[in-house]
């Protein structure tokens, strides 16, 4: 049996164990299984990287930067990011990478091509700074983007939410949601931005995948922007993990 799941907690929101499983049954893999492995803590994933038949695992909150201590190897990536949420189990050794990076990145391609050219001419703004707020700012960083990343505590971001005025959105041409708001317990909850701010230029991405529309992305569209949620980075970088797993002996 070959063996795959997620960490992190809670996980009864995500869709990583279905996507898995209709993936292995549709190729007729019936000696592939994925499961949800919630941990109290990060200290109990030495115990469960003993599973036998175990080959990678994906990571969730809030696990993404925890981990990377607990692991024996990262990749270039998972280095430069400061966070995991893909782990390769190869000949006994963890190694560590990030495949929101190659996730996101898709997700901009579709929606704003013009920042893979050579003048990407936009500013952008990073709500939270969690481990999807790490590979989204690294894939700006690369896109010679320039962006502030927006925290409750602003030790760990540029602007507080407090500094977010209108001229920091109307100049922000590209928003990225990077906190839970709007998902889970905080279904129905709006961000504190001034939307009144917000154009038809603007494009607003929320990495939220569920609920399929957010309040974020209503308010954005109430102002004419294009909006997106996170389906397609979350199909994305399933599907480089499963590239990475695949490489496996
Ligand atoms: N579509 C996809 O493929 C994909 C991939 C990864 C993540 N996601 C989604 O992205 C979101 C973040 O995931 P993550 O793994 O980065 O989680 P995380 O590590 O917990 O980071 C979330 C960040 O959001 C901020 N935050 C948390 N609660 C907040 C609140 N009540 N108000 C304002 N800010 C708050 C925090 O930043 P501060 O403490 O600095 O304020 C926190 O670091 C989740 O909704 C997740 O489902 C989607």
């Amino acid at each position: 049996m070959k063996r795959f799941g997620i960490i992190g907690r809670p996980l009864d929101h995500s869709a990583s164990p279905q996507l898995f499983q209709d993936r292995f049954a549709k190729a007729g893999l019936k000696d592939h299984r994925y499961d949800r492995f919630e941990l109290k803590d990060i200290a109990e994933l030495s115990e469960l990287l003993k599973t036998p038949g175990l080959r990678g695992l994906n990571v969730t909150h809030p696990f993404k930067q925890q981990v990377l201590e607990h692991l024996e190897e990262l990749d270039a990536t998972a280095r430069a990011v400061g966070a995991v949420n893909t782990i390769t189990l190869s000949e006994e050794r963890s190694i560590g990478s990030n495949t929101d990076v190659i996730g996101f990145a898709e997700c901009l391609k579709e929606i704003m091509p013009e920042l893979f050219g050579p003048e990407p001419g936009v500013r952008a703004l990073v709500l939270g700074s969690g481990g999807a707020s790490h590979a989204v700012s690294h894939v700006l960083r690369e896109l010679q983007v320039p962006f502030n990343v927006v925290s409750r505590d602003r030790d760990r971001g540029d602007l507080s939410w407090a500094m977010v005025d209108r001229t920091v959105v109307k100049y922000s041409r590209l928003i990225v949601n990077c906190t839970p708001v709007g998902m889970g317990e905080l279904k129905g909850k709006a961000l504190p931005l001034p939307f009144d701010a917000i154009t038809k230029a603007h494009i607003l991405i929320d990495l939220i995948y569920d609920p399929a529309e957010t309040p974020f992305m209503k308010e954005g569209k109430a102002q004419g922007a294009k909006v997106c949620n996170g389906k397609a980075m979350l199909l994305a970088q399933a599907e480089a993990s499963w590239r990475l797993w695949q490489e496996l002996p």
